[in-house]
């Protein structure tokens, strides 16, 4: 059975051929953090699928860029600023969001921040920060739109950027990690709980991608940084692009029986606890 809601089943599975199904045409998106690496990646390819998209990031943070590459895609953009560590504020932005857009069938919770801090140089105040965007903001931005989804009758899409962090830990982000590991059990709750209005709620965890996110680290970035793409078995950094592929797929009918799960795009890095490759004697065989 295509095209009809399965027999005492909830939800719809798609018709038509495998390219309609990956098709974003007639939804509306919102991307947070649209400014940024990911974020923009994110915004333009759902708009190369058909989306329209509202693309949120900091007030005071240029987001013409982004909109500028989405509508070269023959698309709209919104720019809607707002920051989200306004936890009380999130409710009412999205209530004028949807009298102004309209209904809004995708969310993309990729805005994230973080700090490089060792466990006795956390403060409350960094400890908030990066909470209060990276967890809070994701529940109470998708409380409110899938409340919105709901009274408009359509098949949301709810997607969380989360991180190779959310599944193992790195020294001097205890707060960014345990944010990413919230969201991602978040993920699995609301998909339960939305699965009755046919709105689906996974995550895409990134691994290391070429992004300003860790600008700032007080890090020594060089050797670090060559000794990670050691670490990782594809052996470099994700270009920001090459994460945009599952958040296309999570957010099109093709995945409309994926919910409460994962994608992980980290080159491997999860798959391999010690890079043992580096340590054998070369190939006996040829390949
Ligand atoms: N870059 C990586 O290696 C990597 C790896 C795993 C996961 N991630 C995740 O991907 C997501 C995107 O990160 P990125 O790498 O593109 O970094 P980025 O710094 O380029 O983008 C993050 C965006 O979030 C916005 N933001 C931060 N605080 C905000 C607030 N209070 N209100 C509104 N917007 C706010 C920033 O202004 C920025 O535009 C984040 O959730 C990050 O944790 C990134």
């Amino acid at each position: 059975m295509t095209g009809t809601s399965a027999p005492g089943g909830r939800g719809t599975a798609p018709a038509g051929g495998l390219g309609a199904t990956f098709a974003l045409t007639d939804r509306t998106a919102l991307v947070t953090g649209a400014a940024g690496g990911l974020g923009r990646a994110f915004a333009v390819a759902l708009a190369a699928a058909g989306a329209d998209v509202v693309l949120t990031d900091r007030p005071g943070v240029d987001l013409t860029a982004t909109s500028a590459l989405v509508e070269a895609t023959g698309r709209t953009s919104w720019i809607r600023p707002f920051d989200l560590a306004d936890t009380a504020g999130l409710a009412g932005y999205v209530d004028e969001l949807r009298a102004d857009v309209g209904p809004l069938h995708i969310l993309v919770n990729n805005a994230g921040t973080a700090a490089l801090e060792r466990f006795n140089e956390v403060t409350v105040a960094s400890w908030r920060r990066v909470l209060a965007v990276n967890l809070d903001a994701v529940f109470f931005l998708s409380q409110r739109i899938a409340e919105h989804m709901i009274a408009d009758r359509v098949p949301g899409r709810i997607i969380a950027v989360t991180s190779k962090n959310a599944h193992v830990a790195e020294a001097g982000l205890a707060h960014y990690n345990a944010s990413k590991a919230g969201v991602d059990l978040l993920v699995q709750s609301l998909a339960v709980e939305l699965a009755p209005h046919d709105i689906t709620v996974n995550a895409v965890a990134p691994g290391m991608v070429e992004t300003p996110i860790d600008g700032e680290f007080p890090l020594d970035r060089e050797p670090f940084e060559a000794a990670y793409r050691e670490r990782i078995p594809l052996g470099r950094y994700a270009d920001p692009n090459e994460c945009a592929g599952a958040v296309v797929f999570l957010a099109s009918p093709a995945a409309s029986y994926v919910t409460g799960t994962r994608i992980v795009v980290d080159g491997g890095v999860l798959a391999d606890q010690m890079p043992r490759m580096r340590y054998m004697p070369p190939y006996r065989n040829s390949l």
